[in-house]
């Protein structure tokens, strides 16, 4: 019995044989990503879905679905289940303990549940294009293409690997004329796509073989930043290589 519960709490399963594993959807990755292997959420943002109603999880998935109940991230998670997996998710997270064992909770991973394994090109922007720039409550934002995503938006293709984009927030500073300049860098905002990089994130995330990435003033990436909610919130744009300016890229001239 003991190396069972080991095992299973080092695989992040639970361990009565009532929870019935088998009829969990392969697709479970994506739910722990954001609601903790055992339900338990790390993010004080994310609701806890381990031991909760069953037919109320199943009432909030169909809700997430028709988007009678907005959230950007489950409206995009929940556009992709079936009844019968919105079931079966229902059944299984309410299976799994409220309050897990503490050996469960020792076994939790440390760090984020989707790493970024995207690097800050060094000599950032160069070889970048300003394709959109915004001014709003004292920042500017610039979002930036490589030419490998320049080219391809052009040419009206599919963002290809090797593309990376960038939006980078600026504090607004006056230049001595009084007109609105770019001052310090706040953020970094990114994403790059590398053939096969898809491969590492559950399928209800994935997009394409895109990765997000948050980079500091100093150009250090926040290696704690946890990537679903942007894979999450970005994943409706697939039909726009998964990128929302898409449209302003196109027709950028730079
Ligand atoms: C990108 C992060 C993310 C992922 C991935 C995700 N969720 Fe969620 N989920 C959330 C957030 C945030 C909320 C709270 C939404 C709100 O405020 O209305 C939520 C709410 C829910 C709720 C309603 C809970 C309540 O107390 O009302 C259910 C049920 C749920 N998620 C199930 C799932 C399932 C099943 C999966 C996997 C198939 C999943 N979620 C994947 C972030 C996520
Ligand atoms: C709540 C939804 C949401 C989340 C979460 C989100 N984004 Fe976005 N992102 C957007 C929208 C919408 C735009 C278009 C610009 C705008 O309206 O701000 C955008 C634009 C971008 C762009 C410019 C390319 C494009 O798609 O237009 C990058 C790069 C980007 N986001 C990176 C990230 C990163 C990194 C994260 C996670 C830390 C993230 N995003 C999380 C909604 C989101």
């Amino acid at each position: 019995m003991y190396y069972r519960t080991l095992l299973a709490s080092l695989l992040g399963l639970s361990v009565s044989p009532l929870h019935a594993q088998s009829t969990v959807p392969s697709t479970v990755e994506a739910c722990k990503a954001c609601h903790g292997t055992q339900g338990i959420s790390r993010n004080p943002t994310f609701p806890n879905l381990a031991g909760q109603k069953a037919e109320y999880l199943e009432v909030q998935l169909k809700a997430f679905k028709a988007k009678d109940r907005k959230n950007d991230f489950m409206n995009a998670i929940a556009a992709q289940l079936s009844d019968d997996d919105i079931h079966k998710f229902a059944q299984f997270w309410s299976s799994l303990p409220a309050t897990p064992a503490p050996q469960s909770a020792a076994a939790a991973p440390a760090g984020p549940a989707i790493p970024s394994r995207m690097t800050m090109p060094a000599d950032f922007p160069k070889g970048f294009t300003v394709y959109q720039t915004e001014s709003e409550d004292g920042a500017i934002t610039r979002r930036y293409a490589n030419t490998v995503a320049w080219k391809a938006a052009k040419a009206g293709q599919p963002l290809p690997s090797g593309s990376v984009l960038f939006q980078v927030s600026y504090q607004a500073g006056k230049d001595a004329s009084g007109k609105e300049v770019a001052g310090a860098v706040q953020s970094y905002s990114s994403m790059e796509s590398r053939a096969g990089w898809g491969n590492g994130i559950p399928v209800l995330l994935r997009n394409g073989d895109w990765d997000y990435a948050v980079f500091g003033p100093d150009g250090k990436r926040r290696d704690q930043l946890n990537q679903a909610p942007c894979l999450a919130c970005h994943k409706p744009q697939e039909a726009n290589s998964f990128v929302f300016t898409l449209d302003k890229l196109k027709k950028a001239t730079g």
